[in-house]
């Protein structure tokens, strides 16, 4: 049998009951035996004398195969969305899970996987009434997601909490206590030992535990120690959404597995993570997808982002995308040109088309003029199809589509897409546009080129012009400066007018 196949049995097996770190040992023994619960077993030697193991063995070559699994886990199994706020155990009341307001301060330390595990935590402290803060002196709550992946790393934690002791005495008697956790890698491997060693931390949460907080919070609120540092074989934290914790980040991670099964002889991290486990793939695509929501936001509201977005469609015949493996039909492809023109009114869209695909008929390419249509599309860049080697269409398809009638088909593309692209560009004719100017045109050193905010060639003469920001002065455009134009005419490519004025972006946008 496939090693593999023995480790995805192992991980049937643990499936009944929840597991502490000693994962690994259970694993160990679970190998040994099968997916049968460990109570119901003989030994392993016993198995193997009364020839129990050997039946079994073959029983497991006729079980389901590696394949069997990786279909299996491609099937998202999303566990139900979890209520805002979890039921609370006997001893607690749903009150006293609420964090009432009080203040949280998380620091991070290691890896992006803590990056995110802070997101989630915060995530889920936020659903239960918490806030956050960035100033440690006004925390009731400190977290330290915590690393143990080399020595220093946990020497910092310990460093850390050395100062922080000092603050939680410096605590006033009409404060409410300041209580401190210790989440993650540092929890799991040291478990109670650092609640031994440093009195003052109160609770302890592992990296499958952050569900817990708000109950751990709420046992420490009567002055016990509380700890989970149980790890999970399925926890992927997959319906919260991680919050984002810092709202400068340029960069976001989408986390799309937990735990680790390499056991590198070096490495802490699959004692402390646990095992391997995916997230459900329908539960990432909806975090990206919030993710490129949050992008259209930003285009919208920002005036320093041009409002342009590239769509490649590449054909407008579902039947052809799916020969072109692509991902996505003709609909959901409309779809989401009407959503990005939603969200951004006025943006300009622009694509790539290929002529002449392998198997086109004449009706896939009158759907993709068709879409040319549709869409009407800014700017556009059109191609007849060339086979290239290496390629899937180049082992599995044929190049069937004589060379003249690829280029008739790409000429009538260019044909439509030229006049819908005149049309959307003819409705600027008349107005104002602000333009950032990138130099002299290709065509004419009298004229200045530029481009407006939806990313279109403006061409207009480079002539003395008034600047706002300096009234009276006479000054000429260069790369780099803001200019207001008037539209006068418009082709596919190119805009063209008279400037009018240097301006900013600031300037302007405060009169759009
Ligand atoms: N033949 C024709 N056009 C191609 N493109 C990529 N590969 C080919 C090919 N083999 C086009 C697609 C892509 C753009 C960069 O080049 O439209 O989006």
């Amino acid at each position: 049998m496939h090693p593999l196949q023995h480790v995805l049995q192992v991980q049937r097996c643990l499936r009944w009951g929840p597991l502490a770190s000693g994962s690994w040992l259970l694993l160990r023994t679970c190998r040994a035996h099968s997916g049968v619960p460990s109570t119901a077993r003989p030994s392993p030697e016993r198995q193997q004398e009364d020839g129990v193991w050997k039946d079994f063995s073959s029983r497991l070559a006729s079980g389901p195969t590696f394949q069997h699994f990786l279909r299996s886990a491609s099937v998202p199994q999303e566990k139900p969305p979890s209520p805002d706020v979890e039921d609370p155990p006997p001893y607690l009341t749903v009150d006293e899970l609420l964090g009432k307001q009080r203040k949280v301060y998380l620091e991070t330390y290691g890896c992006q996987m803590n990056v995110n595990d802070t997101e989630i935590a915060w995530s889920i402290l936020q659903k239960n009434g918490y806030l956050r803060t960035s100033n440690l002196q006004e925390a009731d709550v400190i977290l330290l997601v915590t690393c143990s992946i080399r020595e220093k790393a946990e020497q910092t934690i310990w460093n850390r909490l050395h100062q922080l002791k000092a603050l939680k005495s410096k605590r006033l008697r009409s404060q409410v206590p300041l209580r401190i956790g210790i989440l993650g890698c540092m929890a799991e491997r040291l478990k109670e030992e650092i609640l031994n060693r440093e009195k003052m931390v109160d609770i302890l949460a592992g990296p499958d535990a952050y569900r817990d907080l708000p109950r751990l919070l709420a046992v420490a609120e009567s002055g016990q120690q509380a700890a989970n540092v149980l790890l999970s074989l399925d926890e992927t934290y997959a319906d919260v959404l991680p919050v984002q914790t810092s709202p400068s980040a340029t960069s976001a991670f989408v986390s799309i597995m937990r735990g680790c099964d390499n056991m590198c002889s070096y490495c802490i991290v699959p004692f402390t993570r646990g095992r391997e486990r995916s997230r459900p793939v329908a539960s990432i695509l909806e975090e990206v997808r919030k993710l490129s929501e949050q992008v259209l936001q930003l285009i919208h509201d920002r005036d320093n982002i041009c409002k342009q977005i590239h769509l490649p469609a590449q054909s407008g015949s579902s039947r052809v995308l799916e020969a072109m493996r692509r991902g996505y039909s003709r609909e959901a492809y409309v779809e989401l040109v009407h959503h990005i023109r939603e969200s951004i009114p006025g943006v300009s869209l622009s694509s790539d088309f290929i002529a002449g695909f392998c198997g086109e008929t004449e009706e896939d390419h009158l759907q993709t003029v068709s879409l040319l249509q549709e869409v009407q599309y800014n700017m556009g860049f059109l191609f007849a199809y060339s086979m290239r080697q290496k390629t899937r269409a180049y082992h599995r398809l044929k190049d069937d589509i004589p060379e003249e009638v690829k280029l008739r088909r790409l000429e009538e593309l260019i044909t439509v897409f030229r006049e819908e692209a005149t049309k959307a560009n003819k409705t600027f004719v008349g107005c104002i546009q602000l333009v950032l100017v990138e130099g002299f045109s290709k065509r004419s050193s009298t004229d200045l080129c530029g481009r407006n905010d939806g990313n279109l060639k403006v061409i207009f003469p480079d002539v003395e012009l008034e600047d706002v920001t300096n009234s009276g002065l006479k000054v000429r455009a260069q790369p780099g400066d803001y200019v207001l134009v008037k539209i006068t005419s418009a082709s596919s490519q190119t805009l063209k007018g008279h400037v009018l004025r240097r301006t900013s972006l600031k300037d302007s946008a405060a009169y759009s």
